[in-house]
């Protein structure tokens, strides 16, 4: 197929990949010369373990191109829109790039070709969108389940494939199309190299689901909601048992291991940050008042999670003095395996230890750049795990990279700080038997 995939963000990037690497001609379209560039020489505009691979395979082979241009648009079977819903200051959904690619794509696209929403948009927005378009084209939407710092893995171990739309003919191309990827999961994991097991991947199937289309973009939203929502559920208990001295991952493992209830995104820690589970709570809510109906349940979610920072500061405040007090912070992005910092916890607990009056060295293997716009101008950037923490009283893990849990750098520290744990990645026991004072998240001090 002849594919145009608009916006080379982290889910346009990796649809661009995957279907250039499933059979198919791709032009990836991006209004920003600097990612187009990027694809062309065969990387990433941003970190995401094996996707250099399989552009470079993939631009190599002229099955992929960028550009800045919508031209290639015109003689595509398929566009899909995967360009960015952030947050307006009210926390609704700011549609404005969504809009402006269908207006775009609808005065060039050929008869009978189909537009694919991939973006996540409030329910009702295709309805809206697809009035922009002439009855000769189909509007799909076909919501992106990916992880950043997994896409691939997620994309190749897909749980469910979702198009919703009116024209069900152009749903099920939409669903064949994503088979093909099926079909070629070997081709894409051997290429991008990244860690697979094949057998596991010949025998995996997951879902393919054809849907209304309000449905689909209902499911990608409320899919984002109720992980949020674990996250801060385990959360909230954590709390109740830092002050009864139960530890949240014993309680949470145990609540988990019920088949009805699932271990998933029940980790107490910092909260959950990113370019999704933010915007998507918030635009839920908002989107759900325009319906004139409420979410208090979601609200709340949101609010716990916008405290988890302030209850980490105010718990080693308890245990340490922070005025004064060398700082390091290990880890920046919002997650590990990722160079996004968009909303990232881990930074504002950064800005918060300086606002206390710390003095914050903060290392990040892969999201320095990206987090400085955000970081507090007196925090220092380090390069290396070594210099942030080698004058600090204290050290707060983050973000749960794996050089962090690897505790070689408290060996390497004479005057043994205090490590505390703000994704409970650690095993408080080892962190001790090196002499150095553990506090994490529900687990007591
Ligand atoms: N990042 C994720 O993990 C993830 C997962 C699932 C779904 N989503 C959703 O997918 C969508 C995209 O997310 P993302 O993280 O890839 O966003 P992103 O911000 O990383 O990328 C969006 C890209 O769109 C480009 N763009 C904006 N306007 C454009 C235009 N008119 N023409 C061409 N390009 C344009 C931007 O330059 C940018 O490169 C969002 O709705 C998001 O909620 C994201």
């Amino acid at each position: 197929m002849n594919i145009v995939v608009i916006g080379s963000g982290y889910v346009g990037t990796t649809a661009a990949a995957i279907f250039a690497t499933s059979g198919h001609k791709v032009t990836a379209v991006d209004i920003d010369e600097k990612k187009v560039a990027s694809l062309n020489e065969g990387k990433a505009p941003f970190f995401e373990e094996g996707l250099d691979n399989l552009i470079t395979d993939a631009v190599k082979n002229d099955d992929l191109v960028a550009t800045a241009s919508y031209e290639a648009v015109a003689s595509a079977d398929v566009v899909f829109s995967c360009v960015g819903t952030p947050d307006n200051p009210d926390g609704s959904s700011n549609l404005t790039y969504v809009f402006d690619v269908a207006k775009k794509a609808a005065e060039e696209m050929k008869p009978g070709a189909i537009f694919v929403q991939k973006s996540t948009v409030p329910v009702g927005t295709g309805r809206e969108v697809l009035k922009l378009f002439p009855e000769t084209i189909s509007y799909v939407s076909n919501p992106e389940f990916l992880r950043e710092s997994t896409a691939i893995y997620d994309t190749l171990f897909f749980d469910r494939v979702v198009a919703g739309g009116d024209d069900t003919d152009a749903c099920s191309t939409i669903l064949e199309l994503h088979g093909t990827v099926e079909t070629h999961a070997k081709d894409i994991a051997v290429i991008s190299d990244i860690s697979v097991d094949i057998d596991a991947l010949a025998k995996h199937s997951g879902e393919y689901v054809t849907t209304r289309l309000e449905s689909a973009e209902l499911i990608k939203v409320t899919s984002n909601a109720f992980l949020a929502l674990k996250i801060s559920f385990a959360n909230s208990i954590a709390q109740l048992a830092d002050t009864t001295h139960a530890d949240i991952d014993e309680v949470m493992g145990v609540v988990g291991s019920d088949a009805r209830i699932g271990k998933a995104f029940f980790k107490a820690g910092r909260g959950y940050g990113g370019g999704c589970f933010p915007k998507d709570v918030s635009g839920l809510i908002s989107s759900a008042k325009s319906f004139g109906v409420n979410m208090p349940i979601m609200t709340a979610a949101s609010d716990v999670n916008a405290s988890m920072p302030s209850y980490i500061i105010e718990r080693i405040k308890k245990v340490h003095k922070l005025e004064g007090v060398p700082v390091a912070v290990l880890g920046l992005a919002f997650k590990a395996g990722t160079s996004d910092a968009r909303k990232s916890p881990a930074v504002k607990l950064a800005n918060l230890l300086v606002k206390e009056g710390a003095h914050v060295s903060a290392y990040d293997p892969q999201a320095s750049e990206e987090a400085a716009p955000d970081l507090d101008a007196s925090a220092t950037l380090c390069e290396s795990i070594a210099s942030a923490v080698k004058a600090a009283r204290i050290v707060v893990v983050a973000t749960d990279w794996p050089e962090f849990k690897d505790l070689s750098w408290v060996r390497a520290i004479n005057t043994k700080p205090l490590v505390v744990d703000a994704v409970n990645c650690l095993v408080p026991s080892d962190v001790q038997a090196l002499g150095a004072e553990y506090l994490g998240v529900g687990r007591g001090v």
